[in-house]
């Protein structure tokens, strides 16, 4: 396989032996997502991935009832976070990333391609020059490959594109935080239909995040349940993706995947809260401006997604 960057990761899971970090997860019922804390049991060093501010769009109040939660283990584990990472620019929740910043500290992590992300979205809401389209709301840009720690574990950043252009997937230790890009094995991949989103490149990253190691432990964004499955799981492994994912298994080619997921995307309706979630997540997590009454407003584009 020529693809540096899987090779590097495929080192990495396989080298890692006993230096498995430890994987806490908190899932926001409401909009189905994963929050994960991981840990590297050695240092006491972690990482929140995908964290959820909680949003009522009818009232637009944010409260942070999850992500309470989350700071209220991390403090009881003595853990200290040294990483916010961010697989995507969310479309179905908000992000809480600032608010676990100021509590808890850490690096804010997104990949680099969120600038694309910047500049399409900034144009769907008409922002002004003062939105930065340069991901400077974010501590690190990610690039395919780039290595980091958590405490005394190995990391690798992989890019994952096709449900947005800007997807990353994090391998720490033994185990892979892949975003959206695969869900359950019986439930099968994310929808590709998002401005930027292309299902020909999700099926490429899916081959390639296929090529780790099958015993890989891979952590999901998302669960929707799925047919005959009553409980929420979000956890699985390269092995159980090859052999079982209902969309994508080993065997099923380019061309019938993206004919099978162009007509699923056709028939899935905006998530509720894509507009105000990707408003602020393209910000960091962080809400517009305030005007010069001191309060922050979201804008509702008409007939324009
Ligand atoms: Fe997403």
């Amino acid at each position: 396989m020529s693809d540096p960057a899987i090779i590097a990761a495929r080192a990495l899971i396989e080298r890692t032996g006993a230096a498995q970090p430890v994987v806490r997860t908190f899932f926001d019922e409401a909009t189905f997502t994963a929050t994960h804390v991981v840990s590297d049991p050695a240092t006491g060093k972690a990482a929140i991935i995908d964290s959820v501010l909680d949003f009522d769009p009818a009232s637009g109040r944010t409260t942070t009832t999850s992500a309470d939660a989350v700071i209220a283990h991390v403090r009881e584990a003595g853990l200290a976070v040294e990483w916010l990472l961010e697989t995507h620019a969310h479309a179905d929740h908000l992000s809480a990333a600032p608010y676990l910043q100021e509590q808890l500290g850490g690096t804010l992590a997104i990949g680099r391609h969120i600038v694309s992300v910047q500049q399409v979205f900034g144009k769907v809401f008409n922002e002004g020059t003062r939105f930065a389209r340069d991901g400077s709301q974010f501590g690190r840009l990610f690039d395919d490959g780039d290595t980091f720690m958590l405490g005394s574990i190995p990391a690798i950043a992989l890019h994952v594109p096709g449900h947005t252009p800007a997807d990353m997937a994090y391998v720490i230790g033994d185990a892979a935080f892949i975003g959206d890009t695969l869900f359950m094995p019986d439930y099968g991949t994310a929808r590709a239909d998002f401005p930027g989103g292309d299902a020909r490149v999700l099926y490429r990253s899916v081959r390639r995040l296929m090529g780790l190691p099958v015993q890989t432990r891979l952590f999901l964004c998302h669960d929707y349940k799925a047919p005959n499955r009553d409980v929420f799981v979000w956890e699985t492994t390269v092995g159980d993706q090859r052999t079982g994912n209902v969309h994508i298994h080993e065997g099923v080619d380019e061309d019938a995947f993206v004919t099978m997921r162009e007509a699923r995307d056709a028939t899935l309706g905006m998530p509720r809260l894509i507009l105000p979630s990707i408003q602020v997540n393209i910000r960091g997590g962080r809400m517009p401006e305030p005007e010069d009454n001191g309060v922050s407003y979201l804008k509702l584009p008409l007939n324009s997604l």
